[in-house]
């Protein structure tokens, strides 16, 4: 036997003993920060985590801090009626746990709840109004990481939230565009209208939305912690409101909704430890798989012509698999362990042509294009060392776009990322197949993908909205920061995207130049150049080497990274 396994063996159980008599950890302690950061969507739901870590509480508090304020603030991205995942990393124990607080379809829910009698489906239905509406988990998260992840009181955190509800704040030009998109929806529920609209048209620029309802909502949660929301007058009148309106909700669905822990998944690449969200998020596995095809290649030596083919030939075959094997982990077997599997991305890696384009008709599976610019993520870091990744999601911009009344909370749409008809596409042109068909109780399976990536060189949190393109676009800001980027570059990176259908490479303007996209078709791809940029990324990065600390917010958003 080797000297090292013996002294294993035999020596580590006396040490550790040693040292947990002494009460040090057993993992050597790790230097923490220098400084705390947040990057967050929008100013005031940054301002707000800070005030909270200022008054003594850690990253999870920062955490609800921030959630509750981007509810008020910014209502088209995310919001009490939504749901979400919150990435964790505890310092003290170096825990990584997933909250999944995403939405879950109610009891009454069936699976062709959309299609009309002939099997077709009926335009809208997923997307507007109450039946859109799964039960919101987003509440629920943040009773659950003030109490168990938290140092304050929900009473403490969600204090901001409340002040900003009932103070108002002010319409800028991204509320203003979005609340346009979704005006005919908003008109639709008058409880919504006159919260969002001014006399049923568009807000002036810099008009205030003043939210009481939701004030006493948060309130009411702040006193009474998940039970204000789920049971009781709050719970009663969210039911009403929806059934009033044609939704198929009962007090039973809030009074059994939960959050769930989940372990993240994790993969390696080139040195560094990936770690992001587990199923009912596709976000995670469909990263690592990437990650794993892309390791065999040295990316940075290639041209740009080679480099940005294989990436997109990897987003190819993982949106693929994202199609046919990704759905609610408590309701279908997903394969994980094989989809993240070194050795499955070598036989995908095995299928990619290093010249020419693979046509996804030639791949098995079936799906169409992509909108928007909802949901919404943002990244904390505390000076323990603590951190979180949290996207959290309405589905489409203002979600239903619908409010029961006397409630102040805006439902979410989140129905739609159901494949309401398995292999026809969804409002972000992802199709999906039985494993994420409509049940009642089941969550919709979904894109967002709070990701953390360490390394001797540091530590990022990282995360966007975006729908479907959301995994694309944590890909290129992850392959950034382990090619030498830091937090300002990964946010600024420019994106591409493939999602297996439509068998073409989207892209923002300026991604691909005339000699790029001409090489790129040469090699066979269909390129499709979107009229605007997209997404919304929101980085904080830990330089351990250096131990400095840096966050950026998105250019192309009007969010705010602050380092403390
Ligand atoms: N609603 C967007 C997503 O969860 O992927």
């Amino acid at each position: 036997m080797m000297i090292h396994s013996l002294l294993r063996r035999h020596c580590l159980p006396f040490f550790s003993a040693i040292l947990l008599l002494c009460g040090m950890p057993l993992h050597a302690a790790e230097t923490p920060p220098a400084k705390a950061a947040i990057a967050s969507a929008h100013p005031l739901a940054t301002q707000a985590g800070l005030s909270v870590l200022g008054a003594g509480g850690n990253a999870f508090d920062a955490a609800v801090a921030v959630s509750a304020a981007l509810a008020v603030v910014e209502p088209m991205g995310s919001g009490l009626g939504g749901g979400g995942f919150w990435l964790l990393h505890r310092a003290e124990d170096r825990r990584d746990v997933m909250i999944d607080g995403r939405e879950r379809a109610p009891l009454a829910a069936t699976r062709d709840m959309y299609l009309d009698k002939n099997g077709a489906v009926i335009p809208g239905l997923s997307v507007d109004g109450p039946l859109a509406a799964a039960i919101p988990g987003t509440p629920a998260a943040l009773a659950h990481l003030a109490r168990h992840y938290g140092r304050l009181p929900l009473a403490k955190s969600l204090a901001p939230a409340i002040a900003l509800a009932r103070n108002g704040f002010a319409v800028d030009e991204h509320y203003l565009k979005l609340a346009q998109f979704r005006l005919t929806a908003l008109r639709a529920s008058p409880a919504a209208a006159a919260i969002f609209l001014h006399q049923d048209a568009l807000p002036d620029l810099g008009q205030l939305i003043k939210q009481a309802d939701l004030a006493h909502t948060l309130a009411t949660l702040a006193e009474q912690g998940r039970d204000g929301f789920y049971q009781g007058p709050l719970a009663e009148r969210l039911v009403a409101g929806v059934n009033s309106a044609g939704g198929i909700w009962s007090l039973d669905d809030l009074a059994q909704y939960e959050v769930v822990e989940r372990t993240p998944v994790t993969g390696e690449y080139r040195g560094w430890r990936v770690i992001s969200a587990a199923p009912p998020s596709s976000g995670g596995v469909a990263l690592i798989s990437m990650l794993n095809m892309l390791a065999a290649y040295d990316l940075d030596k290639l041209d740009a012509a080679t480099r940005t083919h294989l990436t997109v030939e990897a987003m190819r075959r993982a949106y693929r698999d994202r199609a046919e094997y990704l759905g609610d982990p408590d309701f279908v077997k997903v394969p994980v362990e094989r989809l993240i599997h070194p050795l499955y991305a070598a036989g995908l890696r095995a299928t990619i042509h290093p010249e020419r384009a693979t046509p996804s008709a030639l791949l098995p599976g079936g799906e169409e294009p992509t909108r928007g610019a909802d949901t919404s993520h943002f990244s904390v870091l505390d000076r323990e060392g603590n951190r979180v990744a949290a996207t959290l999601s309405v589905n489409l911009p203002f979600g239903a776009a619908f409010v029961p009344p006397g409630t102040g909370v805006l439902l979410n749409d989140e129905m739609d990322d159901f494949s309401a008809k398995p292999g026809t596409p969804n409002a972000y042109g992802l199709v999906g197949f039985d494993a994420n068909a409509i049940a009642p109780g089941k969550r919709p399976l979904s894109s967002m993908s709070p990701t953390f990536i360490e390394s001797e060189r540091g530590i990022a949190i990282l995360g966007t909205p975006g729908g479907s393109r959301i995994i694309s676009m944590v890909l290129l800001s992850l392959l950034d920061i382990v090619h030498g980027g830091d937090a300002v570059s990964s946010v600024a990176v420019k994106r591409f995207h493939h999602q297996f259908l439509p068998d073409l490479i989207q892209y923002e303007p300026g991604a691909l130049d005339e000699k790029l996209a001409a090489a790129l078709i040469a090699r066979g791809h269909a390129l499709k150049q979107g009229n605007r940029d997209y997404g919304n990324m929101q980085t904080v990065w830990w330089d351990k080497v250096r131990n400095t600390v840096q966050a950026a917010s998105d250019p192309r958003g009007g969010g705010a990274a602050e380092v403390r």
